[in-house]
């Protein structure tokens, strides 16, 4: 019986994998690349370097990056409605920011600062809903020794609540990846450290989530290693997962929990993952050097840049933009 069922698991693996991706480096590396996000208006994906506090642009055409820097720990980085406005998860507070998406910021305020019971926690991964909502979930202080456990929140951003966000999941641990089906009517949730990937019903009128299933559990797989990070869909509602420590992207059937397909990237934190290009269907990876000492460095020298790959046969849904202010962005 177990014979039959791993051909079977085998034979969907080699399948996929004949179809042979293209991975291309695209950038040099940075410390800790995170949070991509691809605006079709202007052929740009933007991303994170968490720890130095820079905002990343990368030009699809001309293969140009140009970047900006705010004091603390950046991330998330959510374009909205105006082209020029982004919300911008800076330490643990929200804040809308005007920037040329080149070099130039303009006006910028703090929206809302989350979570005062853990003053060190701070905003990790988050997306934009279709309503313009934002979800962004935070993470507990972390050293060396790892990160105080049970001081992350998911948050959901509206323009009724934006200075005082409701808390969607608590406690986590690392809040990490989230999607939503194409049906709108299911959200898919990574808490890092729990090395699952859970499912739940979603109300979109409400913006509300409810029975929780988990849909993937990585330490039941033989043929993958590492932590669940960030997360997207494609257009066929499978998932696309950034395995930390694994060096690869995984492709998931959410509705059977088949692992359908990995990708191998020469670079073994691999941090996140959103489709781009004119038709959506490179996905950009963004990877990390930071949890290395300089030995792995050097054995590692593609670590922290941002990667491209290709021919994967699906593509992706045009990401939302943000819609959570009334009125245009006042200086406070
Ligand atoms: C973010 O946190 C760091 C470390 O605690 C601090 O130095 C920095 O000033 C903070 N940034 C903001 C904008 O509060
Ligand atoms: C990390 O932080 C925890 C909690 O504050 C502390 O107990 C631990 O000693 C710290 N570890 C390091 C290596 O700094
Ligand atoms: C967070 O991690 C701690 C320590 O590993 C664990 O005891 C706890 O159950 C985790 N919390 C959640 C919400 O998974």
């Amino acid at each position: 019986m177990w014979a039959i069922l791993c051909l079977v698991a085998l034979s969907d693996l080699a399948w996929a994998l004949t179809r042979s991706p293209g991975v291309y480096q695209l950038t040099s590396p940075i410390d800790h690349g995170e949070g991509p996000t691809w605006d079709p208006r202007k052929g740009v994906l933007y991303y994170v370097d968490i720890h130095s506090g820079t905002i990343l642009s990368y030009e699809h055409c001309s293969g140009k990056t140009h970047s900006i820097s705010l004091y603390g720990d950046v991330t998330p980085i959510l374009p909205s409605k105006n082209e020029k406005l982004f919300y911008v998860g800076l330490n643990r507070s929200l804040v809308a920011l005007e920037w040329d998406g080149k070099n130039n910021v303009g006006k910028q305020t703090i929206l809302a600062t989350v979570s005062p019971e853990y003053p060190h926690s701070r905003f990790n991964d988050g997306k934009t809903d279709k309503r313009g909502r934002l979800w962004i979930g935070t993470m507990g202080y972390e050293n060396a020794s790892g990160v105080q456990p049970d001081e992350g929140i998911l948050y959901q951003f509206t323009k009724e609540n934006h200075e005082k966000p409701t808390p969607i999941i608590a406690p986590v641990n690392i809040s990490n990846g989230l999607a939503w089906n194409k049906k709108n009517d299911k959200f898919y949730y990574i808490d890092t450290p729990t090395q699952k990937v859970v499912q739940y019903d979603y109300d979109d009128e409400k913006g509300e989530i409810k029975n929780k299933k988990v849909i993937f559990d990585l330490k039941d797989q033989i043929h993958v290693t590492g932590y669940p990070d960030g997360m997207t869909i494609d257009e066929d509602d499978n998932l696309w997962i950034a395995l930390y420590m694994g060096g690869a992207i995984i492709k998931v059937n959410p509705v059977t929990g088949k692992l359908l397909q990995v990708v191998a990237i020469p670079a073994q934190a691999v941090t996140s993952l959103t489709w781009g290009g004119p038709k959506l269907d490179i996905l950009y990876v963004t990877t990390s050097r930071y949890p290395f000492s300089s030995e792995e460095r050097k054995r590692q020298p593609a670590a922290g840049a941002l990667f491209a790959v290709t021919d994967l046969g699906t593509r992706g849904l045009p990401a939302f933009e943000a819609d959570i202010l009334n009125e245009p962005l006042k200086l406070k």
